[in-house]
């Protein structure tokens, strides 16, 4: 009876010193390790549309698959961070066997702290708490039009620009170009302000052109493309069917580059369709 009461109080001790140490291990992962099925880790690279020019990150790379994967399909680089040493070890072994370790990088780094931005496509398969956490990281540091995609788990009100059922869900969000604010756009010899209100790849605004208000609708990024379109308030003589173009729906379609935008926007349709180059800059 009294041997063991006195082992107890033995280890008790060091039991109290390993506790906290083992804990904290804990907490460092953020997610358990799961492994993607290869069926899901092919669909998610297609939903990326990864190609030859690609580097890809994997956010916790577990067994090195989903890397080792796009190395060996695509012979593109890529890098793959993993908190837990021996799933970085196992990736490494892994990349070996598949005659891949000159393009899959793993690394023992935390998903929170290391670099993505060399990224163009970016896999996870994390939760999504863990997601939302990084998405402020997701969005600072990515280039307009990396594509993030996660297996099983969304980004709560940023919607995916695609999303795919194979069994597990996958979602698709394309890093948008920032946009938001002020813009003076000019399209042949009109100039107008345009004020832009972005929320991830959704716009809404509106344009003051000569004393009226233009109202902005179906905004969108995809990337660094830029699409919205511009009406005038309604008002006015709704029964005619002669308009003038100024009446009519402007289309606009361009490329963001920094602080400027280019593109074309589109007036009529049928035969009364016209295209006119368009340019903006940061107001
Ligand atoms: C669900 S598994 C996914 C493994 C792999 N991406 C796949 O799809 O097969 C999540 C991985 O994230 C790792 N992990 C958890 N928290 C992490 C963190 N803060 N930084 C880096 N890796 C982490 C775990 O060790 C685990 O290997």
């Amino acid at each position: 009876m009294s041997a063991p009461a006195a082992g107890a109080a033995f280890l008790a001790p060091l039991l109290a010193a390993v506790r906290p140490a083992e804990a904290q291990a804990q907490q460092r992962f953020d997610v358990p390790y799961v492994p993607t099925r290869q069926l899901v880790v092919d669909e998610m690279l297609r939903l990326a549309a990864v190609d030859g020019n690609d580097f890809l990150i994997d956010l916790g790379s577990g067994d090195g698959r989903i890397v080792v994967t796009a190395a060996r399909a695509f012979g593109i680089r890529g890098i793959g961070f993993d908190i837990d040493p021996q799933r970085v070890a196992e990736a490494r072994v892994n990349a070996r066997a598949a005659g891949v370790q000159q393009l899959a990088e793993f690394r023992q780094e935390n998903i929170f702290t290391a670099d993505f931005s060399k990224a163009t496509v970016v896999t996870m398969y994390l939760l999504t708490a863990v997601n939302l956490r990084l998405r402020p990281k997701l969005l600072a540091e990515l280039k307009p039009g990396t594509r993030v995609v996660s297996h099983d788990f969304h980004m709560d009100d940023w919607e995916p620009d695609r999303r795919l059922l194979v069994g597990k869900t996958l979602y698709l969000w394309i890093i948008p170009a920032r946009v938001e604010g002020t813009w003076r756009v000019d399209v042949g010899d009109r100039r107008f302000d345009l004020a832009l209100r972005q929320r991830f790849q959704k716009l809404e605004g509106s344009a003051a052109i000569a004393s009226r208000t233009a109202r902005l609708w179906e905004g969108r990024l995809d990337g660094e493309r830029i699409g919205f379109t511009l009406t005038y308030v309604p008002g006015g003589d709704a029964a005619s069917i002669e308009h003038d173009d100024a009446e009519r729906a402007h289309r606009f379609e361009g490329r963001v580059e920094g602080d400027t935008i280019a593109g074309l926007v589109t007036v009529g349709i049928g035969k009364s369709r016209r295209q006119l180059p368009f340019t903006a800059v940061r107001g």
